[in-house]
């Protein structure tokens, strides 16, 4: 039986995909390319010596999800697929919607016309809006979203969750991802940001490298130890192996619901310092005026998934800064400086 992720050459997907595959599961991956690259799934293939079987094209595409699901044996599937930058969401909310709910409907719809009642999703922090404690644990209100991508990502929940009680022989899991940094530990797969990139992990590496002349911090105002922003920073590999413990862990039908977080919290410039130590070098850096949109801190209680599918983030900000450097300098143009 295989496990059908979508958005597999994304930057999680792929580093799911080498979990998986390493833990011996069968991968079969869709994914449209429109911000990743089909060389991820072929290092993917070079890291973990086995093979994935892919499908360029949409998810929303449903004769291609027919297909897939007639040619592959398909018992689970981990979807990624989506739109995802918050600036972007607020400027083109129709394609938003259109490929986050859009994209999610027409697979559940192929999921259950196939009998594939399994699905784990990609939610985000972002569905608890502004947090009205801390630290998060699932229990929180969620709702109160500031942009169509977040949006994206409350409704997506709820249209799960209402998929289950319409048929109680589903098996959903939502997971909600803190701020996920960091790449592999070979350097081979990594994130992508097309353009400038608007998450601070990834600008601050290309500071580093000398594409960028220097790190905005936006804000040093807010109630926070160093009035710095402060975001609870997990590793990509980390937050792989959670998805392989959800597949391998939930066995029977329900909604399930984890963070996915170290339960530590770090500012922005906490963050600095720490590649400042990976790098080796000082980090140009200036106070700007905060982000709109922007919380002053937002960090989880990570304790359910612990309890629940024995899994906890085993990497510090040191791994993470060091596995991004290692990425950047050997990719310094991404996948296509190839
Ligand atoms: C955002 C999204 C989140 C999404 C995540 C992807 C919201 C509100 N946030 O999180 O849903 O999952 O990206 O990783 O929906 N910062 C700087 N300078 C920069 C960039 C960022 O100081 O150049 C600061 C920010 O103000 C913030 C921290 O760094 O305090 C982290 O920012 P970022 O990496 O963009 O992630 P979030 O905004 O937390």
């Amino acid at each position: 039986m295989a496990i059908l992720v979508t958005g597999g050459a994304g930057y999680i997907g792929s580093h799911t995909c080498v979990e998986l595959l390493q833990s011996g599961h069968e991968v079969v991956v869709i994914d449209n390319f429109c911000n990743s690259s089909e060389e991820s799934v072929k290092r993917v293939k070079k890291i973990t010596g086995k093979s994935v079987k892919l499908y360029g094209g949409d998810v929303r595409d449903e004769k291609l999800l027919d297909r897939i699901f007639n040619e592959n044996k398909i018992d689970s599937v981990i979807h990624f697929a989506g739109l995802k930058a918050v600036g972007e969401s607020c400027a083109k909310p129709i394609e938003y919607y259109d490929n986050n709910l859009g994209g999610t409907l027409v697979l559940l719809n192929a999921m259950r016309t196939h009998n594939c009642k399994k699905i784990v999703f990609s939610s985000s922090a972002t569905v608890y809006g502004t947090p009205k404690k801390l630290p998060l644990d699932e229990e929180c209100e969620i709702g109160g979203t500031t942009n169509p991508y977040g949006t994206s990502k409350y409704f997506q929940e709820i249209m799960l969750r209402d998929v289950y009680n319409a048929d109680n022989g589903w098996t959903v899991v939502l997971l909600r991802y803190f701020n996920p940094v960091g790449a592999h530990e070979s350097g081979m797969i990594g994130e992508d940001p097309k353009g400038i990139p608007n998450n601070l992990t990834p600008y601050i590496a290309k500071v580093a490298i000398g594409e960028l002349k220097e790190v905005g911090v936006f804000g040093n105002d807010y109630d926070t130890p160093d009035g710095t922003g402060v975001r609870d920073y997990i590793h990509v590999v980390d937050l792989a192996k959670g998805h392989v413990a959800a597949i391998d862990k939930i066995t029977s039908a329900g909604v399930y619901t984890y963070n996915l977080g170290t339960g530590i919290g770090y500012s922005v410039l906490d963050v600095i310092h720490a590649f400042e130590k990976a790098c080796g070098k000082k980090l140009p850096y200036s106070i700007k005026p905060r982000r709109a949109g922007d919380i002053a801190a937002c960090y989880a209680d990570a304790g359910k998934a612990k309890r629940e599918l024995g899994w906890k983030a085993e990497l510090g900000i040191d791994e993470m800064c060091a596995s991004l450097w290692k990425w950047q300098t050997k990719n310094p143009k991404g996948y296509n400086g190839d």
